[in-house]
């Protein structure tokens, strides 16, 4: 883990990235889906690790590729546990919406939460308001406190909030408070690592998304100084017990970015399938395509942006 792997992996992500880009728009979320599945399986290929798979398509037996458990790399490299979205937000780019992205986080073997596939309540800041969340308080009680933090009015905050039925409720109390609210039709991942990125203007993530969101979400905001506190929110008995099984005893648990990405060795690669606040999608021109990514290392606190130029004419692309 001392090489850095983070420029390997946005290579990874650029190739998902690039192959699910062609369906946006075309109403097709399991093909979008599919080719940055088959887009990332093939890129992992090249890569000089031995990795396994611990947030991925689902179980074994339900995703044919990326799925957990599954080996990935090459096999002669550093023993590391594997979380990826190959594309977060297949429905942003089924009717070309925003902040469609394709994710991977690389730790040592054993240092991400193995969440369940259920929901999770989540909270997340940049890191001028690190030590001013808790998600044993209540929403206008972290509002007030993340504005102290930052040196704000309540109502210069803006909080996005994922524009579903369920947050309902959270959002007649956000509006309360007289913060602003930044309603988004899908993807709290994008959202989360926005908060920490002051160009983006957004300060805080609140409602409840995917648990294994979550865990991408806390590698990037530790890679980045933010943080990130989760609570599972199971939908029915079968999930919890299913949570049981997976060794998760206490279902009321506040989990902190420390806890679902463990330790200092996280790199973090994300790239934008469609434009959103953190990063612009995939720009395809004759014979190529742009594309805008971000890489991350915790243990140097590296975070590198950048814009790769594709050509489908070059011999190495055939
Ligand atoms: P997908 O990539 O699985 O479509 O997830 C998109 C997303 O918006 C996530 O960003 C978010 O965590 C989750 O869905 C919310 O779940 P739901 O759509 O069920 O409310």
């Amino acid at each position: 883990m001392d090489r850095n792997l983070g420029l390997d992996l946005v290579r990874v992500t650029e190739a998902a990235a690039l192959a699910c880009a062609r369906w946006m728009g075309r109403g097709d979320k399991m093909a979008a889906d599919q080719a940055a599945v088959t887009a990332m399986r093939g890129a992992f290929d090249q890569i000089d690790i031995k990795g396994t798979v611990v947030i991925g398509e689902g179980e074994r037996d339900e995703a044919p590729m990326l799925y957990i458990g599954e080996p990935v790399g090459s096999g002669k490299g550093p023993e590391v546990d594997i979380a990826l979205d190959p594309l977060e937000c297949t429905n942003s780019v089924a009717y070309g919406r925003p902040n469609a992205l394709s994710v991977i986080a690389l730790a040592p073997r054993g240092h991400f939460l193995h969440a369940p596939d259920t929901y999770m309540e989540k909270i997340a800041v940049g890191p001028g308001a690190v030590k001013a969340i808790d998600l044993n308080r209540t929403e206008e009680e972290n509002l007030e406190s993340v504005a102290a933090a930052k040196g704000y009015q309540l109502e210069d905050l803006t909080v996005v909030v994922l524009d579903r039925p369920r947050h309902e409720d959270l959002i007649r109390r956000i509006r309360r408070t007289g913060a602003r609210i930044h309603l988004i039709p899908d993807g709290d991942v994008s959202a989360a690592i926005a908060t920490a990125i002051d160009s983006t203007g957004v300060d805080l993530l609140l409602g409840v998304g995917g648990a294994p969101e979550g865990v991408l979400a806390a590698a990037a905001l530790r890679c980045l100084g933010g943080a990130f506190q989760g609570r599972l929110r199971f939908r029915n008995d079968e999930e919890r017990s299913r949570a049981k099984t997976m060794g998760i005893a206490d279902s009321d648990r506040v989990y902190r970015d420390t806890d679902l990405a463990r330790g200092d060795h996280i790199v973090f690669a994300t790239t934008g399938v469609t434009d959103g606040d953190l990063l612009h999608g995939v720009r395809f021109f004759a014979h190529g395509a742009d594309t805008h990514s971000l890489v991350m290392r915790l243990q140097t606190g590296t975070v590198r942006t950048i814009r790769t130029h594709h050509r489908f004419d070059h011999a190495a692309n055939p």
